[in-house]
């Protein structure tokens, strides 16, 4: 049995140590861990336990067709997107928050706001999923609004911590899903909406913009302890 210290040290490590990872290495994770952390995922609650996410988990040769899809995708500017994303959704202190993480993450890349040679090299990096070995599309049924989109968004994190207490780094990416026509496709999927995509393997300890951490706010500007 565990004891309940040594349980909540280990959630504890387990939930700050999962960060967005931006850069891995080549080598596959193993299927049997593969299967384990997906089926843990499984476990995330959900409305009524209706379990909306369909998963399509992408590894190998599909992996570099998929790559090279988006890249051209992205190339020929054939955006398509299931959830709009609008500028402006971001406002106020959400706005700022996004601005200090932007200028926390380029800063540590090195890129400037206008070198955009360096932000579309930058891109195509993403676009080619950071260099994970594998890649998984969360798709949504195509009735999805609000509330099955909360419970996509509990299946993610579910997986990233099942993830990182196995030693499995990831980042999760809106990026991706602004090519869901594309990925559809590639991965023929019909009649589902891509809510996001998550890049996953075992990070590249070496890459500087791993070691990126990005801050969280006060818990007194988020939580209201009340009675
Ligand atoms: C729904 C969602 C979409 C995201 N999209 C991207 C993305 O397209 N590209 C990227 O590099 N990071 C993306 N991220 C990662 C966030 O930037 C990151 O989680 C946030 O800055 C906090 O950093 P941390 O996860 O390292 O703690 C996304 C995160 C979430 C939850």
């Amino acid at each position: 049995m565990t004891s309940a210290t040594a349980l909540s040290e280990s959630i504890d490590h387990v939930i700050r140590g999962r960060r967005a990872t931006r850069a891995f290495r080549p080598d596959e994770v193993p299927a049997e861990t593969l299967r384990t952390v997906f089926e843990l995922a499984g476990y995330a609650p959900s409305n009524s336990n209706t379990q909306p996410w369909q998963v399509e988990v992408v590894s190998g040769a599909a992996r570099e067709r998929l790559a090279d899809a988006l890249v051209a995708a992205h190339a020929a500017g054939e955006r398509s997107v299931d959830f709009p994303y609008q500028e402006g959704l971001f406002q106020g202190v959400l706005a700022t928050r996004r601005a200090e993480f932007g200028a926390q993450l380029y800063g540590a890349l090195g890129i400037a706001r206008d070198e955009t040679d360096l932000l579309e090299g930058y891109n195509t990096k993403s676009l080619r999923f950071y260099g994970a070995p594998h890649v998984a599309m969360l798709f949504a049924p195509a009735e999805t609004e609000e509330r099955i989109a909360a419970d996509m968004g509990m299946y993610a994190q579910t997986l990233m911590l099942a993830m990182a207490a196995h030693g499995i780094a990831s980042c999760p990416q809106a990026l991706l899903t602004f090519y869901a026509d594309t990925v559809r496709a590639e991965l023929g999927v019909t009649g589902r909406k891509l809510l996001l995509g998550i890049s996953f393997g075992y990070a590249d300890e070496s890459a500087i913009v791993n070691s990126v951490r990005i801050p969280r706010a006060a818990l007194a500007e988020t939580t209201r302890f009340r009675r």
